[in-house]
């Protein structure tokens, strides 16, 4: 078993990117559904930006075949630079730069699409025996004005329990066969923490323990490869996170699993209703796109 000792700290962070996306094809036959624009950024800058905004600098991104875009997107570009800069747009340079700039980025291939859970497990020997961040890469969290980035709320409470933490937000209840659920009982130190006794992946509506749905957002103690190692392929051949992360909840030795129930809004982006309206949202609430954005969708309300 992996040993964790001491007060541990979350400096890496793992985004897996390299599922097929089959709910957005014909799109996502030629491109990444990571790198879908939200107005003009790709989803996965926002989620890289999220993670930087939280204190972390080492990113381990999980590609996979007809994934390039996603290594091209965070590179040097000397071409596009120096056209932009004998073009007169050299103040873009620095915008293109940015976040590539601002972190450390790995890579690692998966070979197979074998699920949430084989991704996670190829992190390990990038990990080591720290605990460590993962975020969706699909998945763009926006927490309420004045609030802390997503997964910053997240490690902040990791560094409280020293155990491992999922993020979790309440959905209608119509809708819980569409997510992992959780079942647990309220912490006495917090009310928005869960100690969870274990997790449902897509129950039937009057089946389901509760209506908190896994938000795309972890951190995890390295004890989740030991899991992750035991768990064998489930429905469609995929090995499923959750299937680990309900034998590291009953294992009160390594901590346990906890959940955080957060405020934040999040956006699936591999569904396409979920997707157009994180286009809208953030569109209206910017301030080069939003007047123009707003006045179209009243006239259109209004014909
Ligand atoms: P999803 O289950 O939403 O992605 O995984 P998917 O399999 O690409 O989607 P559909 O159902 O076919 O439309 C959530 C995140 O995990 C990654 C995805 O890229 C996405 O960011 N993932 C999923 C992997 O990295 N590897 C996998 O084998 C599966």
């Amino acid at each position: 078993m992996t040993h964790v000792q001491g007060n541990q700290v979350i400096t890496k962070a793992v985004i897996p990117a390299a599922g097929m996306g089959t709910r957005f094809l014909p799109s996502t036959k030629s491109m990444p559904k990571e790198m879908l624009p939200i107005v003009d950024k790709p989803v996965l800058q926002y989620v890289i930006e999220e993670a930087v905004e939280s204190g972390i600098k080492d990113i381990l991104i999980v590609t996979g075949r007809g994934k390039q875009a996603i290594e091209n997107h965070f590179d040097f570009n000397p071409e596009l630079e120096s056209f932009l800069a004998e073009s007169g747009k050299a103040n873009m340079v620095e915008q293109i730069r940015d976040i590539g700039d601002r972190c450390e980025i790995h890579y690692i291939r998966q070979k197979r699409q074998l699920g949430l859970g084989d991704a996670i497990r190829l992190a390990g020997h990038h990990v080591g025996n720290e605990p460590f961040a993962v975020l969706l890469g699909d998945t763009i969290i926006d927490p309420p004005a004045g609030e802390k980035p997503g997964v910053r709320q997240l490690m902040e409470a990791f560094e409280s329990k020293q155990a491992s933490i999922v993020a979790v937000h309440r959905v209608p209840k119509p809708w819980v066969d569409r997510y992992g659920i959780v079942d647990g009982k309220a912490d006495s130190d917090n009310a928005h923490m869960i100690r969870l006794n274990q997790l449902v992946e897509k129950p039937a509506i009057d089946e389901a323990p509760s209506n908190l749905a896994i938000a795309g957002r972890y951190v995890f103690t390295a004890h989740i490869f030991d899991y992750l190692k035991q768990t064998a392929q489930g429905v469609g051949g995929e090995i499923q996170l959750t299937d680990a992360m309900n034998m590291l909840a009953q294992d009160v030795g390594t901590g346990g699993m906890y959940a955080l129930d957060w405020q934040a809004k999040r956006y699936d982006i591999g569904n396409r209703v979920e997707y157009a309206k994180c286009f809208i949202d953030y569109a209206l609430r910017r301030s080069d796109t939003g007047s123009s954005i707003r006045k179209h969708i009243q006239n259109h309300l209004e014909s």
